[in-house]
């Protein structure tokens, strides 16, 4: 049953003690959630990975992205475990190496050596290694303003993997125009754009999160009318358009703290994945909080972390028998630990 499990998963954990590490993501579900000795988003989890916490087992509750940003970030000697592989991320595989090798190449071609690359941290360690080699950083949805305003110091143009959505709204933010932005499509190999080629600052790698990508301008529409003191937060991980008719948009971070510092009595229209907007809910009874997209969105391999799988990677450490282990080549990960290095220095 399922308060068997969470009695074994809790003797194991007092078992191991400070040889075991649980980190969590927001968008884990609560059954995992409760068992995890921090939870943050993807910013705050790769922090947590740099502390150097002296912790033999890293078991990562979030998708396989995070966990090799933990091996890369922590010593050779701890293992980072992700309870189930099939925990993988539809935006991060949306570029792959070649795909990157092959778009780099040609927009040399067009744009010289005036282009910085920088990588959403939901990318493989292999995009993150490539642009880490080319003196480009990664990003999370937390520090993107910054870090696009850091990556324009260093050259004329930035290319912007995987996340369209996220590139274009933290871009725009900053003051380049949709005008100056084009668009790489990695299926076609071609550079979408209207313009002159000169005027492009943004290439923006053409992916994107399933999830996010659910809430539509029909949804504020429908709040807008139901609701209309409702006040609309999103991630920046949904579309341009969608961004534009909220009333703030943030990081996982951000909605959490600004739902947190509102009166009692606020009302919020949540635009991010179903989890973490249920635990929200949950966490405020004395505020009305609806998500954006009443069929909710949850992230189907966020999801694929469960108690049943959190349990047999616990039971397979007192096992001695490893499995899961998430290890990043020594060559990529030193050029991928450059990447995200100079984001934390920044943090
Ligand atoms: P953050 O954790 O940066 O908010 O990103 C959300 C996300 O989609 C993680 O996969
Ligand atoms: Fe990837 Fe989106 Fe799921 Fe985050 S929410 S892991 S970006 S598919």
């Amino acid at each position: 049953t399922k308060e068997e499990m969470e009695t074994r998963v809790q003797a194991i954990k007092e078992r191991l003690g400070n040889k075991l590490y649980i980190p969590g993501h927001h968008y884990q579900k609560d059954e995992v959630i409760q068992f995890a000795d921090d939870t943050g988003d993807s910013l705050k989890l790769a922090q947590l990975s740099a502390e150097n916490h002296e912790a033999a087992y890293i078991v990562f509750c979030g998708v396989h992205f995070m966990a090799e940003t933990a091996d890369i970030l922590t010593k050779d000697t701890q293992k980072v475990i992700l309870p189930d592989m099939r925990a993988g991320c539809s935006m991060a595989d949306m570029a792959d190496i070649y795909q990157t090798e092959r778009a780099w190449s040609e927009l040399q071609n067009v744009f010289g050596d005036t282009i910085l690359p920088l990588t959403y941290v939901n990318s493989t360690a292999a995009i993150k290694s490539f642009v880490g080699r080319r003196g480009g950083a990664t990003v999370t949805s937390s520090n993107a303003e910054h870090m696009v305003t850091w990556a324009f110091t260093q050259k004329e143009r930035i290319l912007f993997l995987p996340d369209q959505h996220l590139g274009r709204n933290t871009a725009f933010n900053l003051g380049v125009p949709l005008e100056k932005m084009a668009v790489w499509d990695p299926i076609s190999n071609t550079l979408q754009y209207e313009g002159n080629l000169e005027d492009v600052k943004v290439i923006l790698w053409k992916g994107h999160c399933s999830v996010h990508e659910n809430f539509t301008i029909h949804n504020i529409a429908d709040i807008r009318t139901s609701n209309p003191d409702m006040k609309i937060i999103v991630h920046p991980e949904c579309k341009r358009e969608v961004v534009e008719l909220s009333d703030l948009a943030g990081s996982t971070n951000y909605i959490i703290q600004q739902i947190e510092a509102s009166p009692a009595g606020s009302a919020w229209a949540i635009g991010t994945e179903m989890n973490l907007v249920n635990r929200i809910i949950q966490d405020h009874p004395d505020k009305q909080i609806v998500s954006l997209n009443p069929h909710m969105c949850p992230c189907l391999t966020m999801n694929r972390i469960d108690l049943p799988h959190l349990l047999w990677a616990l039971e397979s450490i007192e096992q001695g028998e490893l499995h899961n282990v998430i290890k990043v080549e020594a060559e990529i990960a030193e050029y991928a630990k450059l990447a995200l290095t100079r984001m934390l220095d920044q943090s």
